[in-house]
């Protein structure tokens, strides 16, 4: 596609995106809108949770969205975020047998962002079980029936949000604001404890499902790739090189959807207004024109800068702690064994469209 039509109209309508200039351009295009022609209220005057959720706003709502939900990443703001990734990493990583095959999505690469995502909002760990389920059905939503996401049908996200509408009113009520939410305060006196509480449900969701995927993947390309391997052990100042090579490899975020507010023209295509424009990152993230030999797992790799988080407007909020999760977990990897090694039958990719990332991923350490 990216060669021969990138950009590509499908039969359905929809409009894929897959050649990193035009994905980067498009990202920063404000003509390319984030909110969907569908959204807003339905006839009875009811939004959907997910039709709140920062990432499909524009303008003074998403001014205000942001700054609340930022507040926590400004200035130093992520450094007071590394004893909780620390803690959580020591406690799984020591936890794991010395010699062994071990699915380290189940022990390590799920592990350490749930345990931080409930740390960082003050979700009680016997409750877990539950963001996981609700994660796992908005991650399908997001897949195949992205239209569906903005109906009220989406019960997951709508759960998700009554969750954390409690919890916020709870919060507040105590008086004392877990790290990640120091910002809810004003936004719920700007905007209200439904919208606040559904953001906070987003955070949940972008702030964990992501980066379970970026350590998976890393895991995964490293075993992949023994050479790399090798010059991580002996440099283990390429850590952050492992994570911005896995996050431009295989992107966690495959896809970013937009839609044109008028028509618009692509790389001389014609694109109607309301039009669901798909960029498809993980496809950029590969184009050979910005990154040579681009399959290969490369932690020397110059160039440019990947889209993984995206640019612009919406550009990721929460990526220093994303990074800070897979530079301190392969740092105590490392530091614990001197093998990692695939097994027979090791992975099980799951089946998105949206997010890429494993279900298993076993792997024999020693
Ligand atoms: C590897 C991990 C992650 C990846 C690949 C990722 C990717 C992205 C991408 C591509 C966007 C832009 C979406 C768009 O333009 O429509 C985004 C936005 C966002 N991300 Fe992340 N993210 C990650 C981790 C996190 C974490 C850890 C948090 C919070 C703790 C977070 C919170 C957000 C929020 C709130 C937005 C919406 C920003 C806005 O619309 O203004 N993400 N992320």
């Amino acid at each position: 596609m990216r060669g021969e039509a990138p950009v590509w109209q499908a039969p359905w309508g929809d409009v894929y995106v897959t050649k990193y200039d035009l994905v980067s351009a498009c990202l920063v295009n404000r003509q390319l809108s984030h909110v969907p022609p569908s959204g807003g209220a339905d006839t009875s005057g009811q939004r959907s949770a997910i039709n709140d959720w920062l990432m499909y706003q524009e303008g003074h709502a998403h001014t205000t969205i942001r700054q609340a939900l930022q507040r926590p990443f400004a200035g130093k703001g992520v450094s007071a975020l590394a004893p909780v990734v620390a803690e959580a990493v020591e406690l799984l990583v020591s936890r794991a047998a010395f010699s062994g095959t071990v699915d380290v999505v189940a022990a390590f690469t799920r592990a350490v962002p749930e345990r931080v995502i409930c740390r960082v909002l003050g979700v009680p760990a016997e409750d877990m079980p539950m963001l996981r389920a609700w994660s796992a059905s908005i991650r399908a939503i997001l897949d195949t029936g992205f239209d569906d996401a903005f109906g009220l049908g989406a019960s997951a996200a709508e759960e998700m949000s009554i969750y954390f509408i409690e919890l916020l009113r709870e919060l507040l009520a105590q008086g004392e604001m877990p790290p990640l939410l120091v910002g809810l305060p004003a936004l719920v006196e700007e905007m209200g404890l439904t919208v606040a509480g559904r953001n906070i449900a987003f955070l949940a969701f972008a702030g964990h499902e992501t980066t379970v995927h970026l350590l998976g993947n890393m895991l995964f390309h490293l075993t992949h790739a023994p050479a790399q391997w090798e010059a991580l052990r002996s440099n283990r100042h390429l850590a952050l090189n492992a994570v911005t090579e896995t996050l431009r490899m295989e992107s966690p975020v495959q896809k970013i959807c937009r839609w044109p507010l008028q028509q618009i023209e692509l790389d001389g295509r014609e694109i109607a207004a309301g039009q669901l424009v798909v960029l498809l990152v993980g496809a950029a993230n590969r184009d050979p024109a910005q990154f040579a030999d681009p399959a290969r797992f490369d932690l020397a790799r110059p160039g440019r800068q990947n889209l993984a988080f995206g640019r612009g407007a919406h550009v990721c909020i929460g990526r220093a702690l994303a990074e800070m999760e897979g530079k301190l977990l392969l740092e105590a990897m490392l530091q614990r064994w001197k093998s990692m090694e695939p097994t027979a039958d090791e992975a099980k990719w799951m089946d998105n469209s949206s997010i890429r990332g494993l279900e298993r991923l076993a792997l024999r350490l020693g």
